[in-house]
């Protein structure tokens, strides 16, 4: 393995939770989470969602970690040498090129989205000094003059690029593991913050019993439970092995996967309780009339409620920067993974390939960015169908429908049936002892079966004309 020296970077023990808790945690958590729940309407499909995390998403980050670290390679090289020797060979380095191709696309879109909470987070300051003064739709009004223009939107996109850019040439341990284990803590804090503070809301027992109520799961809300699993942790595309690549092998990877998974989940959780207590603090009516089921109340109508309520104008400013550092530990961990494949399959040195993959994306990113309203052309394009009118649309339908399902499914049935099963036993013991029965639950049973018939489902109803989010 010639890249298996120490000069890629190895984090330490502590530092690959906190990375990989960072790339876990970003606007999936705090922007997408709420708004899916909402839309399914709570209770239950909270219960599902947490299903899939346990016996889809947990088992595939499992395998992720385990390939990373056993070949210490990005994810190109990793799954051509772990296949050596095995049927398929060489061409399962296909896997690793599609995460490569996923993680550049999503980042194009998703570093413009975190552009918007920059934007948000400077508008919340000035309305904080200034006091608030959006009535009525007007707040919804501004958020559409500010998608449809270009100008505005390409700047934000390029800054948070920037920003993103800066850390990944720093490296592994001193920018990677550096500024996660900054930011994460400050962001767990802020957030436990907004969650004491919604206790005196007057939504928050509402909030609450909708979290945690049961009623009936439509089969849309399932296929979107499970598909959200793979986006939130940061699975289905290689980030994960990328960041397995640079963990040590005291570490155990059955308990960081689990810890991975359980601080996701509860910063999701977290983030609907200070949701939901604003949005159930308005009447039914009122709720009805603005916030529809849309994915844009972080933007359209939160800011309001935020100065409608005490201390609103130390709370809002201080929500939009949490967003914001949630979402740059994740567009990080998006960009380590385009990046490593330039310097361990091209040879690059760090600085160029971060250089290099970061000004790809932002160009790339620019028609996402044109696209809200900014240019006619680029905002109907459809080429696969209405639904997804619009570049920016097209390109996320394509990532969260086809790219992740895709990548999860073909690493679960890859190290589920292709890869030795000596090394990924050795692998999973390494740093942690023997795993005894867990071993087979987890090889023979979740990756062989569950997995792939979960995701087939969903690749059946994607084929179908069924997208999600
Ligand atoms: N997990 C991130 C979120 O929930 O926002 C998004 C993400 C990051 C997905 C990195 C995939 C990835 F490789």
């Amino acid at each position: 393995m010639a890249n298996g020296s120490n000069e890629r970077g190895r984090f330490g023990q502590l530092g690959f939770i906190f990375a990989a808790v960072g790339s876990a945690i970003g606007l999936g958590n705090i922007w997408k989470f709420p708004y899916i729940t909402y839309a399914n309407d709570g209770g239950s499909f909270v219960l599902v969602y947490l299903v899939a995390i346990a016996l889809i998403g947990l088992p595939i980050m499992m395998a992720e970690l385990v390939i990373g670290r056993r070949t210490r390679q990005s994810p190109v090289g990793a799954f051509i040498d772990a296949a050596k020797g095995r049927l398929g060979g060489r061409a399962w380095g296909a896997v690793g090129a599609l995460g490569v191709l996923g993680s550049f696309i999503l980042l194009s879109y998703y570093a413009l989205i975190a552009g918007w909470t920059v934007y948000y987070f400077g508008q919340c300051l000035s309305w904080s000094v200034r006091g608030f003064d959006l009535e009525g739709q007007a707040l919804g009004e501004a958020f559409g003059g500010f998608l449809a223009n270009g100008p505005l939107q390409v700047g934000f996109h390029a800054l948070f690029m920037l920003v993103t850019v800066g850390v990944v040439t720093l490296g592994v341990r001193r920018g990677i593991e550096r500024v996660t284990k900054l930011l994460m803590p400050v962001l767990g804090a802020i957030l436990l913050l907004l969650v004491v503070n919604s206790f005196w809301s007057p939504g928050f027992g509402e909030a609450i019993r909708f979290l945690f109520h049961v009623g009936p799961v439509t089969g849309h809300g399932l296929l979107e439970a499970v598909g959200h699993a793979f986006f939130t942790l940061s699975v289905g595309m290689g980030a994960m092995l990328t960041y397995g690549s640079y963990m040590t092998s005291r570490q155990s990877i059955p308990r960081s996967a689990v810890t991975i998974c359980f601080l996701d989940t509860l910063i999701a959780i977290m983030a609907c309780v200070v949701m939901f207590s604003i949005i159930f603090s308005v009447s039914a009516a009122e709720r009805a009339a603005t916030f529809g089921k849309s994915a844009t109340i972080l933007f359209t109508t939160l800011p309001r409620m935020f100065y409608e309520m005490p201390l609103g104008v130390v709370l809002a400013p201080t929500f939009y920067l949490l967003v914001g550092f949630a979402a740059l530990t994740s567009t990080i961990s998006l960009l380590e993974v385009v990046a490593a494949y330039l310097i361990d399959q091209r040879g690059l040195s760090r600085r160029k390939a971060s250089l290099l993959a970061g000004g790809a994306v932002f160009a790339f990113g620019i028609p996402s960015a044109l696209s809200l309203g900014a240019s006619g052309a680029l905002s109907t394009l459809a080429p696969l169908g209405e639904r997804t009118a619009g570049f920016f649309d097209t390109m996320d339908y394509t990532v969260s429908n086809w790219v992740l399902p895709l990548g999860g499914l073909l690493t679960a049935i890859f190290v589920g049936w292709f890869f030795s099963r000596r090394a990924s036993s050795q692998e999973l013991a390494e740093g942690h002892g023997d795993v005894g029965r867990w071993y087979f639950v987890w090889r023979g049973v979740l990756l062989r079966f569950v997995c792939p018939v979960a995701i087939l489902w969903i690749i059946w109803a994607v084929i179908g004309g069924r997208s999600f989010a």
